[in-house]
């Protein structure tokens, strides 16, 4: 009988299906918190999720104090609820990185809440300034309050709200820019290779520019790591890391230093 046959095939798939749900638990958790979660709270709270990070943060940091401010997201965003911040961790190479270079000019990618644009700007010396671009306008207008939140006016850190490939066209012309000393990217993955080879093409990468690019292995960008490996024009590697806030998904953030001529 064909009912006694279903209960039969279940216990025989019920192996299989438990070494699945415990080789993939990390991406079964991530989708827990990332994705029921936040339909969850959207729908109790009436809120958007960086809206509600943002309420968090106001609520426990100090104003003013960059370092209260990303602990309070780094909190929220690994026992509340999940936001793809660079996180603590990568976060950690970021400013070594930044402390060694030093960059005076420096251009972000992706802002989203504000997380790594407050990591980049406490990290940099005197007198740089950074951009950021955010092509969000909801985003851009929590991370705007973040970045004033910590204390850095706009001559230090100017949010510019439009997509990467309009910007960067217009980085020389409309913002003045001559060299970029350091250049973060954490927007969408298939924007990387794009973005890169448009920056490549504005003369604005310098002999010695820096090139950090976050999730190049988790979500991943192959066709970014395809075009750094080929075109010969940096010294590069990859940081091997864990996905932010999340344990045992592999990730890394790539590093790239520019060899032209320029
Ligand atoms: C992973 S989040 C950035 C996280 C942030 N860097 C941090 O670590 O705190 C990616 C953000 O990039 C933005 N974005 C994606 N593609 C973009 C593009 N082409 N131009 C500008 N922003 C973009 C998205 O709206 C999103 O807010």
């Amino acid at each position: 009988l064909p009912w006694m046959v279903s209960p039969a095939v279940a216990l025989a798939f019920l192996p299989l299906l438990l070494t699945l749900l415990i080789k993939y638990r990390f991406f079964f958790m991530l989708f827990y918190r990332a994705v029921l979660v936040r339909i969850w709270k959207d729908l109790v709270s009436g809120l958007s999720r960086e809206q509600r990070a943002y309420q968090y943060v106001l609520t426990h940091a100090i104003p003013g104090d960059p370092d209260s401010i990303l602990d309070a997201f780094d909190i929220w965003c690994s026992k509340i609820e999940f936001i793809s911040n660079i996180g603590p961790k990568k976060g950690k190479i970021l400013d070594r990185l930044l402390l060694e270079h030093s960059p005076l000019t420096v251009l972000e990618l992706g802002a989203h809440c504000g997380y790594s644009t407050v990591r980049i700007a406490r990290a940099l010396p005197l007198g740089a300034r950074l951009y950021s671009i955010e092509m969000d306008q909801n985003n851009a207008a929590i991370a705007e309050k973040i970045i004033r939140l910590a204390g850095f006016d706009d001559n230090t850190v100017e949010l510019i709200v439009n997509p990467s490939d309009e910007v960067i066209p217009k980085l020389h012309s409309e913002y003045g820019l001559e060299r970029l000393d350091f250049v973060f990217m954490d927007h969408w993955k298939k924007c990387y290779a794009p973005d890169l080879q448009m920056l490549e093409g504005s003369g604005m990468l310098c002999k010695g520019s820096m090139i950090v690019a976050d999730n190049v292995l988790f979500p991943g960008a192959p066709r970014f790591l395809r075009h750094v490996r080929k075109s010969g024009l940096y010294d590069w590697k990859v940081h091997r890391a864990t996905l932010e806030y999340s344990k045992g998904i592999r990730d890394g953030m790539a590093e790239l230093v520019y060899k032209g001529h320029n």
